[in-house]
Order: structure tokens, then C-alpha cells, then sequence
């Protein structure tokens, strides 16, 4: 029997049970047409094709563990791992690193399946939809789109010139070629503008307002936004009003790799600024681990905050340790847990006393009675960005949001 036959036989099998697993999980909701289409994408668009046979395999449930995959020594967990609940990264470290090395930093992934079929659900695509894709990757989301509205109607950019090639041949390989462009998608495309849809498949926290300006007014931008570096992200749809507003609302969880030039990394400054000693009574990790929620109220309180989580060893044991620091490295705070204390130890330092700024705004989110992510939505202006509870200007504050 020759191989081909043998993986038509594991695809078809895995893709049924792939598209059985995003209807119960209401992914996707097979009784709406335009839904349903995507579910043909599966068969149509085979996911497979899109990675090499050596990557890696990252659990998107805690059911799963993190794993390398290797299709010539466990072919039959290279295909699951593929048809099942995992994102596969495919680059680390801009391609310097090895991708099944978990310790270098992911830089290109196929996202997994229940995450990038939220958002092709949430981008509500109409046949005569022309899509800018930012962030080819491997080319599969690229593929998808292609498929169902016409390779023609589709363009995609990639910033890293390795990847943009490679996805031209994965995509050439399921027999589609929508334009693949190496650059900047910060960009946009404007000389393919105007576009019905944006689909961001990186992180944001900032929209340029490249984009809004490249979307007819109706159209929309998808994205996941990521406005706390280090904590997780939120699915955002912006329906676009015209080229100086969009509005939206936020759907379900999302973590992404950054937008390049918006990657953060935690960076403290020893500068001049004496670090104060404060006591909390607030649990670090309520800050740390904080309900989607609560992380844009935290966000849209506390602007451009990084976050990072981990323990450290002191003389009279392992203590719990949550680290903000700004995105200008001029601010930082560290609030240290021991196990079996009452108060916890907060260290703050630089103009902003960031520790204090996230606290207030976990207590103002509990005040509100703890409102889930769905009922936040997001105002995108000329002067910035505006995150709002319930209705657009709705209770979290004035002014300009975006980053500092
Ligand atoms: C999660 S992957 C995208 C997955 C892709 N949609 C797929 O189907 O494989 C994110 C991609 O965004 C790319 N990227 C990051 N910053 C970018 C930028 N400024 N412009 C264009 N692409 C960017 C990364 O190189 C990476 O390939």
C-alpha cells in the first residue's frame, strides 16, 4: 500500500475526530452555514501539510504535555499531536534556536485548532471578503482564508523572510497562493486597501492605526490583544466605523506570540530611585493569575505593565515572587509569598509605583462584581486606545490608554 494512501487514512480519521471535538466544545457551531464552512476547511486545507517533521508540541488543556514530535522516529504521535488540541511550534528564537528546544523563546507557531477556529468563527467572513493576514507562519490560516474566498482575495504578510518562503511552498503544496508578502505587518498592506477583514495571528498591544485606515468602514479587525506582557491575551473583534474610530468587544482567551516590534521583556533599571518597603495583605497571585477580567481592568488602570511569575530560594525557604516592571524599565515592584505568612513584602521602585497601581485596580475590579472578559470591550481612536466595561466610555475611566 503506498504511503500516501496510509496518511489519507490517518487524516481522515484525525480530521473527524478534530471537527467532533470543536462542536462539543461549541467552537463551532455546526447548524450555521457559515460556521459549518470552516469544518469543510479541515478536510480542504489538511493541517499536516503545514509541519515539519520535526517541531514541537504545546498543550493548549492541561490534559496534554508539552513534547517534541518527530515524524521518522513516532509518526503516530507527529499526527495526533497535529489533529489534536496542541499549537506546534515550528521556529524559536527568530530561527537562531532549535524549535524543539523549549527553553529558547517560540517565535512561530501553527496555533492550535480550538484557538485559530475561534477566531476564523469570530472574523465572519462573507464570500466577497477581501483579508489581509497578518502573520503567515506556516501559511495554513493563510490557506483557510484562501479557500474560502479565493486565493485572490487574500493577501498575508510575514516579517521573517524564512518563514514567508516556507509558507509559500506549504501553501503551493495544498495547491493555493494567496500573496505572501515579506514585512512589517505593523504596516498593513495599504496598496491592496481597503480591506473587508483584518485577521491579526500575533499578539498586539497597540493597533496600529495603519490598520483602521486599511479597513472599510463596517469591515473589522480580529486580533488577539495582549495589553499585559507575560500574562495571557483576549480574543478582540473591532468593527471598524471609519478610518479614525473602531469599537469592539472582547470573546474568549487567547495567548499569542508578540508582534515583533512590540515584543517586552522584563527589563529593571538600578536607578538612582531607593526601592520602598511596603506589607500587602492582597495575594500576589490573585495579581498574577487574574481572571480575564480583571486583567483588563488591570490593564486599562495600569498601562504597558510587564509581568513575570516564579519562586525564589531564601534562608528560610522557597517564596512565591510576582515581578511588574513598566514597559520603559523605570518601574518595578516585587511582592514576595512565603508559604505561611499573613502579609506579604512589596518592594517598589521608579516613577510609578506599579505594584500599588495593579492592586487598586484588582480591588476596583472586585467592586464592580467581578465582571467577566465579555462584557469589556475596547474604543480605538487617532489619540489611542480606550478600554470600557459594558458600553463604549462605560465606568473604567477617560482619556488615552494606549501604552506610554
Ligand atoms: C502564531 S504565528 C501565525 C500562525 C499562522 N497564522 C499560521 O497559520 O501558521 C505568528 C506569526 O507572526 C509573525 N509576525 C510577528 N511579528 C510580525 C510582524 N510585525 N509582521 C508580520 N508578521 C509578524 C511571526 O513571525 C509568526 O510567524
Amino acid at each position: 500500500v503506498p504511503r500516501s494512501t496510509w496518511d489519507a487514512v490517518r487524516f481522515r480519521e484525525r480530521v473527524q475526530d478534530l471537527i467532533g471535538d470543536l462542536v462539543d466544545a461549541n467552537v463551532i457551531d455546526p447548524t450555521g452555514w457559515n460556521q459549518r464552512a470552516w469544518l469543510t476547511g479541515l478536510h480542504e486545507v489538511p493541517r499536516h501539510l503545514f509541519v515539519p517533521d520535526r517541531a514541537w508540541a504545546q498543550a493548549f488543556t492541561t490534559t496534554g504535555s508539552d513534547h517534541a514530535i518527530d515524524k521518522a522516529t513516532d509518526p503516530t504521535g507527529w499526527w495526533n499531536a497535529i489533529y489534536q488540541n496542541y499549537s506546534i511550534i515550528t521556529q524559536r528564537g527568530d530561527g537562531t534556536a532549535d524549535p524543539r528546544d523549549p527553553a529558547a523563546p517560540p517565535s512561530c507557531s501553527l496555533s492550535c485548532p480550538h484557538i485559530s477556529m475561534a477566531f476564523l468563527r469570530l472574523l465572519d467572513v462573507r464570500d466577497h471578503h477581501r483579508i489581509l493576514e497578518i502573520g503567515t507562519g506556516t501559511g495554513w490560516t493563510a490557506a483557510m482564508l484562501g479557500w474560502r474566498v479565493g486565493d485572490s482575495r487574500v493577501s498575508s504578510i510575514e516579517v521573517d523572510k524564512e518563514l514567508a518562503e516556507t509558507a509559500r511552498v506549504n501553501l503551493a503544496a495544498v495547491g493555493h497562493a494567496p500573496e505572501v508578502v515579506t514585512g512589517d505587518g505593523a504596516d498593513g498592506l495599504p496598496h491592496r486597501a481597503p480591506f473587508d477583514r483584518i485577521h491579526v495571528t500575533c499578539g498586539v498591544r497597540d493597533i496600529p492605526q495603519a490598520w483602521l485606515k486599511q479597513v472599510r468602514p463596517g469591515g473589522a479587525i480580529v486580533a488577539p490583544y495582549m495589553p499585559i506582557a507575560g500574562a495571557g491575551g483576549h480574543q478582540l473583534h473591532l468593527d471598524v466605523v471609519d478610518e479614525d474610530h473602531a469599537v469592539g468587544r472582547f470573546a474568549g482567551a487567547s495567548g499569542f506570540m508578540m508582534l515583533r516590534s512590540q515584543r517586552a521583556h522584563m527589563s529593571t533599571e538600578d536607578g538612582e530611585d531607593p526601592a520602598e518597603l511596603t506589607v500587602t495583605r492582597l495575594d500576589p497571585r490573585l495579581i498574577a493569575e487574574a481572571d480575564g477580567g480583571a486583567q483588563l481592568v488591570i490593564a486599562a488602570a495600569a498601562p504597558g505593565l510587564v509581568v513575570d511569575t516564579g519562586w525564589e530560594q531564601h534562608a528560610d525557604g522557597w517564596s512565591y515572587v510576582v515581578q511588574l516592571a513598566s514597559l520603559d524599565g523605570r518601574s518595578w515592584a516585587k511582592c514576595l509569598a512565603p508559604r505561611g505568612v499573613d502579609e506579604y513584602e512589596v518592594l517598589q521602585s521608579g516613577p510609578r509605583r506599579l505594584w500599588d497601581e495593579a492592586a487598586s485596580a484588582y480591588r476596583s475590579w472586585l467592586l464592580l462584581g467581578r465582571p467577566g472578559r465579555e462584557r469589556f470591550g475596547l474604543t480605538l481612536t487617532a489619540s489611542g486606545q480606550q478600554i470600557w466595561l459594558d458600553s463604549p466610555g462605560g465606568l473604567l475611566g477617560e482619556g488615552d490608554r494606549s501604552s506610554p
